[in-house]
């Protein structure tokens, strides 16, 4: 399936899933064109990546907007024909009560999050009309259920999952596959980021970024709109999408309230 693709344009390569799907598209499927939006550059674990790295800070609007334009001529430019598979991956969160650590980070979190995606859809959507192309969309299981400490996380999540989904019915028909990916806790930096311990993920049972990857292709090539990745996952989810709202807010909020939180002088 990933042969069908000339180009993978993915945000957030620098760290974590974003980094595994580079790694995975590159060992499997060389020959693809790979462009990376992050502030940080990806590191080249895997010989021979064609790589592309673009700094940019998504929470910048006046940047994504000039990288989205740069991005389509080159892709025009360099690499004309083929699928492009874009993974709208950047995301992060903060713990605490609201707005703890300060507004303007969740402001951010609203840019990066749930801006961005639509901003490099939007951007793409044409060229896939004419070449062909697929969107993942890297949403949470923190969607399903409000997200007490982590309030703005997982709205911004539960945004990107109903538009996600959204999205894929109105392009029904017309050979653009778009779909949403949900995992739980994985290990990566997004625990330490956003100023939880970082073996956070790990004391809970999470998934490692490789896990999450290949759950991700393998849903794409069966042509589904949605994945939770882990079973341990799928369970929860159906039952917080069981529960009254209130109640599920309630549940969760216990849960989410034992993490750990670190000294402030760590958090970013
Ligand atoms: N880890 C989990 O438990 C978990 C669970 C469910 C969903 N997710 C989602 O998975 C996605 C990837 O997160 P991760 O777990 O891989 O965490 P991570 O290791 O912290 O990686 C986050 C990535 O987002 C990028 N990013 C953050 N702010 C950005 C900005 N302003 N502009 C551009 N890029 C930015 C970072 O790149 P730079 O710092 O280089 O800019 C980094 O590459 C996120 O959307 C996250 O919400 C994670």
């Amino acid at each position: 399936m990933l042969q069908t693709f000339s180009a993978l344009v993915v945000t957030g390569g620098s760290s974590g899933l974003g980094k595994s799907f580079i790694e995975h598209v590159g060992k499997l499927h060389p020959n693809c064109r790979i462009f990376n939006l992050s502030r940080r550059p990806p590191e080249r674990t895997v010989p021979d990546l064609i790589l592309r790295h673009w700094p940019c800070d998504l929470a910048d609007r006046a940047q994504t907007t000039r990288v989205c334009e740069e991005l389509v001529a080159t892709l025009n430019r360099e690499v004309p024909t083929g699928r492009v598979l874009l993974i709208n991956n950047s995301g992060f969160g903060t713990y605490g009560s609201f707005p703890e650590p300060n507004l303007a980070r969740h402001l951010e979190m609203l840019d990066v999050n749930m801006r961005a995606p639509l901003h490099l859809t939007a951007a793409l959507l044409p060229l896939f009309r004419v070449r062909g192309g697929a969107v993942i969309n890297i949403a949470s299981t923190a969607a399903f259920q409000p997200t007490a400490h982590m309030a703005t996380y997982g709205a911004t999540k539960a945004f990107l999952l109903h538009w996600s989904l959204a999205l894929s019915e109105e392009l029904r028909g017309s050979g653009i596959q778009v779909l949403a990916v949900c995992p739980g806790p994985t290990t990566t930096e997004f625990f330490r980021a956003a100023g939880l311990a970082g073996a956070a993920a790990d004391a809970i049972g999470g998934q490692t970024p490789e896990e999450v990857v290949a759950t991700s292709f393998r849903a794409l090539a069966a042509g589904r709109t949605l994945v939770v990745s882990g079973w341990k996952n799928k369970v929860l989810v159906a039952l917080a999408s069981k529960l009254p709202k209130a109640l599920a807010a309630r549940l969760a909020a216990r849960v989410i309230a034992r993490f750990r939180r670190l000294p402030r002088t760590s958090q970013p």
